[in-house]
């Protein structure tokens, strides 16, 4: 029986949230079971809908109403994972999922994060002050935007010649191969 459950968060394309799928799909112990997002028309629910998942969209009222974490609860997730997720999530779901949310962060935090440091904001900020490296961060969620404890970082040149989209397409490449890998890993230890 698979004994690691996921839930993933999205707000957009979801190209981790499919690389997380692929990569458990035929692992005897994780289970991506389901697709939550915030965005009625992010492509993340055509990549559910493909993989044949269950996708909820919730308003953002939803979102913090007791209701929503109970329901979390009682579907039994043991982790929820936030990929390209972009609302903070609420103290009470954080302290309903103690150590049990996680998110990606496209740069080597505590560098590059914090409110409206998403997406392209990010790395046109990293190549506008000339970095020489970038990277991800994995880190667990807490109640203030990609300040939770790190678990996992790995590190990217940025190039000369690097605009925004070449040093995007770079991170999510890094990102979409530790993502699961790290998830396996704390699965492992459920
Ligand atoms: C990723 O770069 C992730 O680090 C950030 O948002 C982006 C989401 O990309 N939090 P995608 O939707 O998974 O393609």
């Amino acid at each position: 029986m698979k004994n690691c459950k996921l839930a993933l968060f999205a707000s957009g394309n979801g190209s981790n949230a499919e690389a997380i799928i692929k990569y458990f799909l035929a692992d005897k112990h994780v289970e991506v079971a389901a697709v939550y997002t915030n965005n009625k028309n992010a492509f993340v629910l055509q990549r559910a809908h493909r993989y044949g998942l269950a996708a909820t969209v919730f308003t953002k009222e939803e979102f913090h109403a007791p209701a929503f974490t109970r329901q979390l609860q009682q579907q039994g997730f043991d982790m929820l994972v936030l990929a390209g997720f972009m609302w903070l999530v609420p103290p009470a779901l954080v302290a309903a999922f103690p150590d049990k949310i996680i998110n990606i962060h496209p740069a080597l935090l505590p560098a590059y994060g914090g409110k409206g440091m998403y997406g392209h904001f990010v790395h046109e900020a990293v190549i506008r002050n000339k970095e020489k490296k970038s990277g991800i961060t994995i880190h667990y969620v807490n109640e203030q935007y990609d300040r939770g404890d790190i678990l996992f970082q790995a590190e990217c040149p940025v190039l000369p010649d690097d605009t925004p989209d070449t040093l995007a397409r770079r991170i999510h490449h890094l990102e979409h191969h530790h993502y699961p890998r790290v998830i396996a890993g704390l699965c492992r230890k459920i």
